[in-house]
């Protein structure tokens, strides 16, 4: 069985005090939540206050990226030290945001994972195609190449697998759940060629406009263990509603 893996990517959302707003609302509704991996990623900005909010608590801390050294002169950089140092237990890598606007290549991905997880950091790795792509029946060979590449000389271990259609990123077309299912399934496929019966235990989780409207239909889909939860994880009802999936 695979544990359900919920989300929340804010992206470049919330300061300090609305990070500390959103944890005080939304800890008292999910604290019996035992069966999902609950799992908030906040800007840099907060990363320390919310660990520090959620250290006895049932939810998880992530960051949006990470460098690929462990210290030195990288101006502007965050290594996987330090972000295992504040207790962050996973970053998110590859997002097809740091893909679009800071030139983020496979090879770069394939570090940053390699160095997460030497410096004990899990990485949700994100692949998925753009509109171009899925029109030219290219998508099972982008997802192929973003999952070689990208864990290339390592394996799955510590590895969510986030799939995320660029298409539906923050446009509020989200992929139905057939279109989700059929990606999950290829990735599965694609883990298990190369990784044997890993592909039966590691976690793919979807995204792109993952809403409280459209989680229940996408969690019944039997590679789907989860959702990366952009806009609709900054207000804490709508999280709430999220990690409670199926529930109602
Ligand atoms: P969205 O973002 O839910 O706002 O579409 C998802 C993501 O980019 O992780």
């Amino acid at each position: 069985m695979r544990r359900p893996f919920i989300a929340a990517n804010w992206k470049m959302n919330k300061t300090v005090s609305g990070t500390r707003e959103f944890i005080s609302s939304f800890i008292p509704e999910v604290k019996d939540v035992t069966d999902v991996d609950i799992v908030i990623a906040p800007p840099f900005t907060s990363l320390v206050v919310a660990a520090e909010e959620l250290k006895n608590s049932n939810v998880i801390i992530a960051a949006q990226d990470v460098f690929y050294e462990e210290k030195g002169a990288y101006t502007g950089e965050v290594s996987p030290l330090m972000l295992a140092d504040i207790g962050c237990r996973y970053a998110i890598i590859g997002h097809s945001e740091r893909r679009q606007y800071f030139d983020e290549t496979d090879e770069i991905v394939n570090r940053k994972i390699k160095a997460a997880k030497r410096g004990g950091v899990g990485a949700i790795l994100c692949i998925g195609e753009s509109l171009e792509e899925r029109e030219a029946g290219k998508t099972f060979d982008v997802l192929e190449r973003e999952i070689d590449k990208g864990l290339f000389e390592t394996d799955t271990g510590d590895i969510v697998i986030a799939y995320e259609p660029i298409w539906a990123i923050g446009t509020g077309k989200t992929a139905t759940p057939e279109q989700a299912q059929e990606a999950h399934a290829y990735i599965r496929e694609r883990i298990g060629v190369k990784y044997g019966n890993k592909g039966d235990e590691v976690r793919i989780i979807y995204g792109g406009s993952v809403t409280p409207e459209n989680i229940d239909s996408l969690m019944v889909c039997k590679d789907v263990d989860g959702a990366l939860v952009g806009g609709a994880s900054l207000k804490a009802e709508s999280f709430v509603r999220i990690v409670k999936f199926n529930r109602f």
